[in-house]
C-alpha cells in the first residue's frame, strides 16, 4: 500500500482527463456552504447562466448533472423515452455503440445507421432515415467521437429536424470549450457534455442542455422516467426557481466548473477555439515529421483529439509507457477494434499549448531516435 497520496504530475494528453489549472484547484478548496445556502443558490445560478454561454444557448434547462459524461448520456435517454419509442442513433465508434445500449436499457427501438470507424456519418443517410420514421423521439450522433477523432458535421442535420418531431441529440463529451458547438443556431435539443476534457475541471459534472421542444416531450411522458436520480422533473425543482432538495449537490465541483468556466470566458470562445486549432496544426506537423499517419478521414479529424497510427514497427504499448514513466507524458491507446493499433492524442482545454506539444514531439524524438 502507497503510505501518502503522491500522484506524479503528468502531463495529461490522453483524451481526458486534461491537466487543471491552479485556479480550478483552488477553487475547490474553498469552504463548503450548504447545497441550499442562499449564497450557493447564487453560485447555482452564475454556473448555469456559464454553461449557457458555453453551450451558446438560451435554454433555460440547463445545469450540469451530478456524474461524468455517461451521467449526461443517461438523463438525456431516460427522460426522453419511453419503452417502445424509436431512436435514430449513428453509430462509428465506441460512444455511438454506448448511446445504443443506453437507449435500449430504456426499452427503446434503436434505428442505427453506421458508417465505418474513422468515417464520420453519412448526414444524407441519417436525414433519410429520419424522413422515413418521422414517429421517431430522437435522432442522436456524436460530435467528437473519442475513439476514432472523428468529428461529425452537424448543421445540416440539425437545420433539417428543426422541421420536424424529431428531437436533435448529440454527444459533446469530447467537444465542449474545445470546438465551437452552436446549440441554437444549430437546431439541438438535448446536448450533454463533461467536465474533464475541454473544460479542464476534473471529472465529476455533466453540463446538459435541454430545448422548450425537448421540455415538452419531457413534460408530456406517459410514465415515470425510469431513473430517480436522473429525473429532470425533480432535478428541475433544484436548480430551477423552486430549489427543492432533491440530491446533494456536490458543491466542490460546482465551485471548480463555476471557476473553469471563468478562466474559459475571460480567455474569449473564439480565442479558445483557436489555441485548439493552433495547437493540433503543429502536433499534426510534427508527428508527419516522425512518421505517424492519421486514422481519422481528412476534412473530419478533430483538432483537440487526434487519432493516429505509429511509424511501422514500433510497438505502441511500450513506447506508450515510456513516455508515461520516462515523462509524465500520458497519451491514449486505442479502443475496441483499434486497441493496440493507434493512440489517441488530446490537446484539450489546458494542454492545447505550444508547450505541451514541444514536451510531447521532444520525448517522441528522443525514444524514436533511441
Ligand atoms: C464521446 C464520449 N461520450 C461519453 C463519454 C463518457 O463520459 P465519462 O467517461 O465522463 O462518463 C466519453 C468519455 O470519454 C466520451 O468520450
Amino acid at each position: 500500500m502507497v503510505s501518502q497520496l503522491k500522484p506524479s504530475t503528468r502531463l495529461l494528453l490522453g483524451p481526458g482527463p486534461s491537466n487543471v489549472s491552479y485556479r480550478v484547484l483552488r477553487a475547490m478548496c474553498t469552504p463548503l456552504v450548504g447545497h441550499l445556502d442562499p449564497q450557493f443558490l447564487e453560485i447555482m445560478d452564475e454556473t448555469c447562466q456559464m454553461v449557457r454561454d458555453v453551450y451558446q444557448t438560451s435554454n433555460q434547462m440547463t445545469f450540469p448533472v451530478s456524474g461524468t459524461g455517461s451521467a449526461g448520456m443517461e438523463a438525456s435517454f431516460v427522460n426522453i423515452l419511453e419503452p417502445g419509442d424509436k431512436v435514430i442513433i449513428g453509430v462509428n465508434g465506441v460512444f455511438g455503440m454506448r448511446m445504443k445500449d443506453v437507449a435500449a436499457r430504456c426499452g427503446a427501438q434503436v434505428i442505427e445507421v453506421e458508417a465505418e470507424w474513422g468515417q464520420p456519418l453519412d448526414v444524407q443517410q441519417l436525414i433519410e432515415t429520419c424522413q422515413a420514421n418521422p414517429d421517431a423521439k430522437a435522432c442522436a450522433v456524436v460530435f467528437a467521437e473519442t475513439s476514432t477523432g472523428v468529428r461529425q458535421p452537424l448543421e445540416e442535420l440539425g437545420a433539417h429536424l428543426k422541421n420536424t418531431e424529431i428531437l436533435f441529440l448529440v454527444d459533446a463529451v469530447t467537444a465542449l470549450g474545445a470546438i465551437d458547438l452552436q446549440v441554437d443556431n444549430w437546431g439541438i435539443d438535448i446536448c450533454y457534455a463533461c467536465t474533464q476534457k475541454g473544460l479542464s475541471v476534473p471529472p465529476g459534472l455533466s453540463p446538459v442542455t435541454f430545448s422548450p421542444k425537448a421540455m415538452n416531450v419531457v413534460n408530456n411522458r406517459k410514465s415515470k422516467v425510469q431513473s430517480w436520480y436522473l429525473d429532470l422533473s425533480m432535478l428541475g425543482k433544484y436548480w430551477g426557481e423552486e430549489r427543492v432538495y432533491h440530491h446533494t449537490a456536490p458543491i466542490s465541483m460546482i465551485y471548480a466548473l463555476n471557476e473553469g468556466l471563468r478562466v474559459i470566458f475571460e480567455e474569449g470562445l473564439a480565442k479558445r477555439f483557436e489555441r485548439h486549432a493552433a495547437a493540433s496544426r503543429s502536433l499534426a506537423a510534427g508527428l508527419g515529421k516522425l512518421g505517424f499517419s492519421f486514422f481519422a478521414a481528412e476534412g473530419y479529424r478533430l483538432p483537440q483529439l487526434m487519432a493516429v497510427y505509429l511509424p511501422d514497427g514500433v510497438a505502441e504499448g511500450n513506447l506508450r509507457n515510456t513516455l508515461l514513466t520516462k515523462y509524465d507524458i500520458e497519451v491514449g491507446g486505442g479502443l475496441g477494434p483499434v486497441a493496440g493499433k493507434i493512440w489517441r492524442i488530446g490537446l484539450l482545454g489546458e494542454n492545447a499549448r505550444s508547450q505541451a506539444v514541444a514536451a510531447l514531439l521532444y520525448a517522441l524524438n528522443q525514444e524514436l531516435a533511441a
